[in-house]
């Protein structure tokens, strides 16, 4: 296992859309440890795996709480069948635009077809954290950020903002704040 580095705005890979996983082998349960331990050590609570430069549809995710004991998920080629008309808001950030939040208004209630580790079929059905975590991972895999949902302007300043960024040598590290990044 190995911490990865993490893709991050405006790196082009973040726009690309990600293959659909075949081989269900060690190579992809090496990938999925390392994407647990880059995302536990960031701190976040999902990560895509093009979130360190795989273009494959990898999600993990876990949404334990401080106090309580890890529960790790990982869901591979995941995809949205069903989302409720009724919308939720949350403040989102992600771990590939360190440092920035706002409020995201998403379907409140979906149901995701999935794989697991071993390739087989899965379902789900999310409420809550878990839709918008699920819905902003599986958007990851399509090259879709969260920062797509907001204003034209409010979008504009923070590609701004990270690719000034992005041309300074020697920026501060950022302290992820551990409750948001996704
Ligand atoms: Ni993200």
């Amino acid at each position: 296992m190995a911490t990865r580095d993490l893709v991050i705005l405006p790196d082009p890979r973040l726009r690309q859309t990600s293959d659909t996983v075949t081989a269900f082998d060690g190579k992809l349960r090496a990938l999925v440890d390392d994407m647990f331990e880059t995302m536990y050590a960031a701190p976040g609570i999902g990560l895509a795996a093009i979130q360190i430069g795989v273009p494959l549809r990898v999600v993990t995710m876990d949404l334990a709480k401080k106090d309580d004991p890890p529960a790790p998920q990982v869901f591979i080629n995941p995809q949205v069948v069903w989302s409720s008309e009724e919308k939720g808001a949350y403040e989102e950030g992600c771990l590939s635009i360190p440092d920035y939040y706002e409020e995201v208004e998403r379907p409140a209630a979906v149901k995701v077809k999935y794989l697991d580790i071993d390739g087989k079929e899965r379902e789900i059905e999310a409420d809550g954290l878990l839709a918008t975590c699920l819905q902003h991972e599986i958007d990851h895999t399509n090259g879709v950020l969260f920062i797509d949902y907001l204003s034209k302007l409010k979008r504009d300043m923070v590609v701004r903002k990270f690719k000034k960024a992005a041309k300074q040598a020697g920026a501060a590290p950022h302290v992820p704040n551990p409750t948001h990044e996704l």
